[in-house]
């Protein structure tokens, strides 16, 4: 989308994006509060008149503009919208729904990193501070599940000399980027941590199928991570009008696989990304942009 568009409507989004001032603190206590589930669900929200799910995206029409607005207007409340060249285009809003061309090509070994717990971006310098997701539709069989296993619970299972561990076992997370597409699996050196930040409030980053031990004993370590992730993972079904706000500072997420009809009755999301330090960036990397390539460094 062009820029002065995409500002047009971020600027309806922030005068008209249909939140409740209940809802609007809600959001706004999240980001500045936060909870130990690390995410916030508000349901039934306004997303306006929802055309048949396309089935590919070049037969996207989407006429009433209610749900972006909606979307961006939580995802400015918690941040500066951004996008990433990789993902649709980058677009700020991203859509997804089942598309036949890949629906083969979705298993777990088509890199799919919504079928096991990741932290959303991780390997990137650009991290995602949150993700919102808001449902259009849901799928027809009421199937899909979203997982959110947040920092909280996990640090509870997790021994002393574990946690110190992760505070400091540097893995080596491998890019799901290449220069202008994803679904990649590049070393691009990026060596880190899974524990960071405050070591008595850590953050979580976390992908274990993008993610390369150093020992034996990392490997081990990060398998038994992954099973407690899993331990204390929330199931939650998104219906349409929900809007689910993860920190993918303080979380890891999945997706259930579901089926798909192909008949405009699919399930159908919308997604942005939001940062808290786009000043930062633009600082650190001498360009100020919302829409990132691949930033390999600090
Ligand atoms: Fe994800």
């Amino acid at each position: 989308m062009h820029h002065d568009k995409f500002d047009h409507l971020l600027a309806c989004a922030i005068h008209s994006g249909g939140l409740l001032q209940e809802q609007i603190a809600q959001i706004l206590h999240f980001r500045l509060l936060g909870n130990e589930r690390g995410f916030l669900l508000l349901q039934n929200l306004p997303i306006g008149d929802i055309p048949p799910t396309p089935r590919c995206r070049e037969d996207m029409r989407k006429d009433d503009d209610s749900s972006e607005r909606l979307l961006l207007q939580a995802t400015a409340l918690l941040g500066e919208p951004i996008g990433y060249v990789q993902e649709s285009g980058g677009s700020i809003v991203n859509n997804f729904f089942a598309q036949q061309a890949q629906a083969r090509a979705a298993t777990a070994d088509s890199f799919d990193t919504e079928l096991d717990l990741h932290t959303e971006n991780a390997f990137h310098a650009v991290l995602p501070d949150y993700l919102a997701l808001l449902c259009l539709r849901q799928d027809p069989a009421a199937e899909a599940v979203t997982y959110i296993a947040s920092v909280e619970p996990i640090l509870d299972r997790l021994s002393h000399e574990e946690r110190a561990f992760f505070l400091s076992e540097p893995y080596n997370f491998l890019s799901d980027y290449g220069p202008r597409e994803k679904n990649q699996r590049i070393d691009i050196g990026r060596h880190q941590s899974v524990l960071y930040g405050d070591p008595d409030a850590p953050f979580l980053r976390f992908d274990p199928q993008f993610m390369l031990a150093s020992s034996d004993r990392a490997q081990r370590l990060l398998g038994k991570l992954r099973g407690i992730a899993w331990d204390v993972a929330e199931p939650i079904r998104l219906a349409r009008g929900d809007l689910l706000i993860i920190d993918n500072r303080r979380t890891a997420h999945a997706r259930s696989p579901f089926s798909a009809r192909f008949d405009g009755s699919d399930r159908w999301m919308q997604r942005a990304f939001a940062i808290c330090n786009l000043r930062g960036y633009a600082e650190r990397l001498g360009q100020q942009t919302r829409i990132f390539e691949r930033v390999t460094e600090r």
